[in-house]
């Protein structure tokens, strides 16, 4: 549990509060690449930690992230003109990079400050920086954003619920194979399969290794007589989780040389935007299937995908649950995996009272990951760097594996959880 107090610290991230502080630190999902498709398309707005901005490609294809609201009396650039190497307030005509007002004749532009935010485009992604110019952590080189672009996929979905909630259960492997499992193996909806590993395997044990980017962590099933399930993790400071997709289909995509992943952004402190990436470390590249993600409820079957992202299945209509379903075929009769993500998270309520919660041994990894948020609070407040600002973690892959009962994940899978070889760019 937390106290109300560290509650509040730990999930509060607007300007000015000591979380959004420490977020500022990082590269932060903007916009898919795709929404800002060429020079001087429309702007597109987003909200990125309670503050609302608006991005745009110039006329050389740069881009621009700037407050939404135009400087002078503070009309939403949304509406602007993106034009001429900047975006004209369709108001007054106060150009985004105020260079122009055309209401004056006098102008005095050059006396105006809009905010705008750096940005790099990296893994079909847009991403800015919000923080201190002189704090700017490496590029956000994971390797994911550094395969070619026929062995990736990105997405994102926005979830009515505070960001930190949301990835509390994604990292959290001992919900998956409750939660997400079927009931029947007459079933054509996703989950986990009733007969697989994931469901056959026992509670998990785990341990968390914390590291200079996070922690990477195992949950350790015993499956079988004689054998061991181990699906390792790892989360890189401070909203990324990276997970393992080798062993089958079932959590959406799958095939021998799988990862995928979520990155968990404050739009404010009661909603958020979920990232979902997945990608191939191997020769075979994404297969036409995976981009729709049917299995995980992230797919244009599942959510919008233009504008807000929003899913079609919310809490306005109780996620679609089919009682009948639920009954007879999985576990919680709402399609989709991160669908039932969704809804249990936004079925707390906004902001999860912390103070009122039971934790056991099998939330090792919740628990460190909010040691290490509050830690870097205190880091930064002391004008530290929070960890995972370096480039650590570009090598860090999630592994699964059945193995032996007398051999340990780390003589098996620990290996295996850095790449040898960094992709070119994230040297
Ligand atoms: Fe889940």
């Amino acid at each position: 549990m937390l106290t109300r107090e560290d509650n509040e610290l730990v999930t509060r991230t607007g300007p000015g509060t000591p979380m959004g502080e420490v977020l500022r630190r990082y590269w932060i999902p903007a916009f898919l690449a795709r929404e800002l498709p060429e020079p001087d398309c429309p702007p597109v707005r987003v909200q990125l930690l309670g503050e609302k901005l608006v991005g745009f490609r110039d006329s050389q294809g740069r881009i621009g992230l700037v407050d939404e609201f135009c400087p002078h009396r503070r009309a939403s650039l949304w509406f602007g003109r993106n034009e001429d190497m900047g975006l004209r307030c369709v108001y007054h005509d106060v150009e985004g990079n105020c260079v122009d007002q055309m209401n004056e004749p006098e102008q005095f532009c050059h006396k105006i400050h809009l905010t705008a935010y750096p940005t790099t485009e990296m893994g079909g992604v847009i991403w800015a920086y919000m923080g201190p110019r002189e704090r700017m952590p490496a590029p956000p080189a994971f390797e994911w954003t550094q395969v070619p672009e026929t062995h990736r996929h990105c997405s994102k979905v926005w979830e009515e619920c505070n960001w930190l909630q949301a990835l509390e259960g994604g990292i959290d492997t001992s919900h998956a194979p409750i939660l997400h499992r079927t009931i029947t193996p007459n079933t054509s909806r996703p989950g986990v399969p009733v007969q697989g590993p994931f469901v056959r395997g026992k509670a998990p044990t785990l341990e968390v290794d914390v590291t200079d980017y996070g922690y990477r962590y195992v949950g350790i099933r015993p499956l079988d007589e004689d054998k061991t399930y181990v699906r390792s993790y790892h989360f890189v400071m401070p909203f990324t989780q990276i997970r393992p997709q080798q062993l089958g289909r079932s959590m959406g995509g799958g095939d021998q040389t799988n990862i995928a992943g979520h990155i968990w952004v404050p739009v404010d402190d009661e909603n958020c935007m979920v990232w979902n990436w997945m990608y191939s470390y191997g020769e075979k590249g994404l297969s036409d299937e995976d981009r729709m993600e049917r299995g995980n409820g992230n797919g244009p079957d599942y959510v919008e995908q233009s504008g807000e992202f929003r899913s079609f299945r919310n809490k306005r209509n109780d996620w679609m649950i089919d009682r009948q379903v639920q009954r007879h075929e999985t576990f919680t009769g709402i399609d989709g995996v991160n669908t039932q993500d969704r809804a249990v998270q936004e079925g707390m309520g906004p902001i999860v009272d912390r103070s009122m919660e039971h934790l056991g041994p099998a939330d090792r990894a919740i628990i460190a990951t909010r040691r290490l948020l509050l830690d870097a609070v205190k880091t930064v407040q002391a004008g530290g760097s929070p960890p995972g600002v370096e480039t650590s973690y570009y090598s860090a892959r999630a592994i699964e594996k059945i193995f032996p009962r007398h051999d340990t994940w780390r003589q098996t899978v620990l290996p295996e959880m850095y790449a040898e070889e960094l992709p070119v760019a994230a040297k």
